[in-house]
């Protein structure tokens, strides 16, 4: 795949699609680590003396112009941490825009462009959108893996009419899933949390047959719980997946891989119940609902990732930004981190309320890598290619 190790770009016009997704509360941003992925490829393209363009997305605005989505509030904080004096901004890719753009920028100048979901032509395909702006550049640079999944024109459309590069981060992104996945030491675990079972499916169908033991935590479990007939009071539940549940149990089964739910849970009588109550699994009275596990349950996992050589986690296991009902899950993260090196094992995390778990318990560094993305993680992780990746593997365009 063309990369910016092995294919020169050396005073020219870039696009370079990144992913400025960042979580924001309050208008600070709490997780900055897809502006500090950029970094390297950046710096290497400014090195190069190139006029870059990044095209990024922020929300979900469909195709509307809204200013809470304007990616105008990440211009100082990608100077900041780039390491940049001066950053270009421009409204859109109308083409006489980008020629102007051009005219004012030195070579080795950046510019961002307004929120690219703004556009109609990004989430509906326009291939002749596409086809006049990249006739602009010379190049396409992706460095946006967490979202690759996406089949967008930023994503998979400028690959089509000029020669498309992977970025640095995306390499890495890709290096590091895959040979953890490839360098399968055996027993390995995974943790899989989350609310929801129905983004997991394919997932977890995939995973009983390549692991020893799979941890099944977060609201998720709750369906796990009622396809094993426990009462589980009021709890979140996806009812018309309980037969999906039971189906991936007898899959695992068929595969020997053990499915662990769990035995003892903390519970509220709403998410916002400061007070919470420890329930045995058989005992959850109706009032209530399942919102964390329980301390029998927790030690339970830290056994199995102390017996296992690798340990991949996905998903909070309790409704992690609801004090107090985080404790299972930061937990879990210096559990990991306190034995990762003592035991030897090999560790990946991934998604982003994983990665601010990780963070909140000050945990980074018991993983040999965290995935800045999502969905995309989760998908790579079912064995799929994203689209964006096709697209640059796909591109001949020397
Ligand atoms: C993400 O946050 O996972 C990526 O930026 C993709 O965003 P999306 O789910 O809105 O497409």
């Amino acid at each position: 795949m063309k990369n910016l190790r092995n294919y020169e770009i050396v005073n020219k016009k870039v696009l370079f699609r990144a992913d400025l997704n960042v979580p924001v509360l309050d208008k600070v941003i709490t997780d900055s680590s897809r502006i500090l992925a950029i970094k390297s490829s950046i710096k290497d393209l400014i090195l190069n003396q190139n006029k870059i363009f990044i095209i990024a997305h922020f929300g979900r605005p469909k195709g509307e112009v809204l200013k809470k989505y304007s990616l105008k509030f990440i211009l100082s904080p990608l100077r900041e941490m780039l390491g940049i004096d001066k950053i270009h901004f421009l409204e859109n890719l109308q083409q006489d825009k980008i020629s102007k753009k051009f005219n004012d920028m030195q070579y080795g100048e950046v510019c961002l462009v307004e929120n690219i979901r703004f556009q109609k032509n990004e989430e509906k395909i326009d291939l002749n959108f596409a086809k006049n702006v990249s006739s602009l550049f010379d190049v396409y640079v992706n460095d946006a893996f967490s979202a690759s999944h996406r089949n967008h024109t930023s994503i998979i459309g400028f690959a089509k009419y000029i020669p498309a590069v992977a970025g640095n981060h995306l390499i890495q992104e890709i290096k590091k899933i895959d040979s953890f996945l490839e360098n399968s030491k055996k027993p390995n675990m995974a943790i899989v949390g989350g609310s929801k079972i129905s983004t997991k499916i394919k997932l977890l169908n995939n995973l009983v047959k390549q692991f020893n033991c799979i941890v099944i935590g977060g609201a998720m479990a709750n369906t796990f719980l009622l396809a094993n007939n426990i009462d589980v009071g009021k709890s979140l539940v996806e009812k018309d997946l309980v037969e999906e549940a039971k189906n991936i149990q007898i899959k695992a089964n068929q595969y020997n891989c053990t499915i662990v739910l769990p035995t003892d849970v903390v519970c509220g009588k709403s998410i916002e119940d400061k007070k919470p109550f420890e329930f045995s699994i058989n005992e959850i009275t109706s009032d209530f609902m399942i919102l964390d596990l329980g301390k029998k349950t927790t030690e339970t996992i830290n056994q199995k990732i102390k017996k296992s050589r690798m340990v991949l986690w996905n998903g909070p296991v309790g409704a992690f930004e609801y004090k107090p009902y985080d404790k299972a899950t930061s937990t879990i993260a210096i559990y990991i981190k306190e034995n990762a090196k003592k035991f030897n094992i090999s560790t990946l995390a991934g998604g982003g309320d994983t990665i601010s778990s990780i963070k909140n318990a000050n945990a980074e560094d018991g993983f040999d890598y965290i995935s800045n993305a999502g969905g995309a993680f989760l998908e790579w992780l079912e064995g799929n290619q994203s689209p964006g990746v096709i697209a640059i593997k796909e591109n001949n365009f020397i």
